[in-house]
């Protein structure tokens, strides 16, 4: 298959009451075990890389292996620039095969916001690439953006309507109580909050910072609209420990392969179980009969 838009399968995904799963990448070994993961829960599943990930590994490089991926597995996969504030970088994504992009201008007035992200949208669509926004603002660190736990402003939901229609997005990032990165406590999600968005918006919704939010919150929030689930911190933790175990085992090992192959089942691990969680292990072939 060629990459493709994710919208129908988010809309598809949201009518049956599951989420599509989103990873953030950084190399080939994390491309592979996502997507060998997803092809053996014979699931949907985006792709994605933040613009940090895109200045270490390069956008052709990584363009080219996720639509290697895409060729080789006969699930859908949808490749998607994560947390992007510049329309420069965007543009190139799209030119290399980029199938989804997210425009963050979170950090601007709200008036600018929605200038920036009309103008991706405008740009996207006339490319047949669908456009993440977000509205609120998320806490913790993911690139180099930090948000302070004092600054994590929640969505409100008369905003994300009147949002979604001035930018016309196709979907929604929604800040409910998840931060990126791993929790000191328990994250407490805001449920009402989301089933008051989820009523006035329209388009499917997207919550970042899933890792370590218990299995009964994510089951809960995609109950009530969440149809897109972004993983980042829990695929890198058991990368490292499972690279930190290999070298505890041989401190002498120096072959990638070998120290990188046990990262990379690691991983494709976690893909399968986080895939499980959203429960969309089963849909690709679900997908292929509506
Ligand atoms: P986590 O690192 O908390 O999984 O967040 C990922 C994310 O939201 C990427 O946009």
């Amino acid at each position: 298959m060629s990459l493709i838009n994710p919208i129908f399968f988010l809309q598809k995904a949201r009518e049956k009451g599951v989420a599509i799963a989103a990873f953030n990448v950084h190399n080939l070994e994390t491309i592979q075990a996502v997507a060998e993961g997803a092809a053996e829960e014979r699931a949907p599943v985006i792709i994605q890389t933040t613009p940090g990930t895109l200045k270490h590994a390069g956008i052709p490089y990584i363009a080219a292996c996720v639509k290697e991926a895409a060729k080789i597995y006969d699930i859908p996969i949808a490749l998607h620039v994560d947390h992007c504030p510049s329309y420069k970088t965007i543009v190139q994504c799209i030119q290399h095969g980029y199938t989804s992009v997210m425009i963050d201008g979170s950090q601007l007035p709200y008036g600018e916001n929605v200038e920036l992200v009309r103008k991706v949208v405008e740009t996207a669509h006339y490319c047949g690439v669908a456009v993440e926004g977000e509205l609120g603002r998320i806490g913790g660190v993911e690139d180099d953006v930090f948000v302070d736990e004092r600054d994590a402003a929640f969505t409100v939901p008369s905003e994300a309507k009147e949002f979604v229609e001035a930018a016309g997005i196709d979907f929604l990032a929604i800040a409910i109580g998840t931060a990126h990165g791993m929790y000191k406590g328990e994250p407490k999600l805001d449920f009402q909050r989301l089933s008051s968005i989820k009523e006035v918006v329209d388009v499917p919704l997207v919550l970042h910072g899933a890792s370590g939010v218990p299995e009964a919150s994510i089951r809960e929030a995609i109950r009530r609209g969440i149809c897109k689930i972004n993983i980042a911190t829990e695929l890198k933790i058991p990368m490292a420990d499972a690279i930190k175990e290999c070298f505890k085992n041989n401190p002498d090992e120096n072959d990638p392969r070998n120290y990188m192959g046990n990262a990379k089942q690691a991983v494709k691990k976690a893909v399968r179980e986080k895939i499980r969680m959203c429960m969309s292990n089963g849909f690709a072939d679900e997908l292929k009969r509506l």
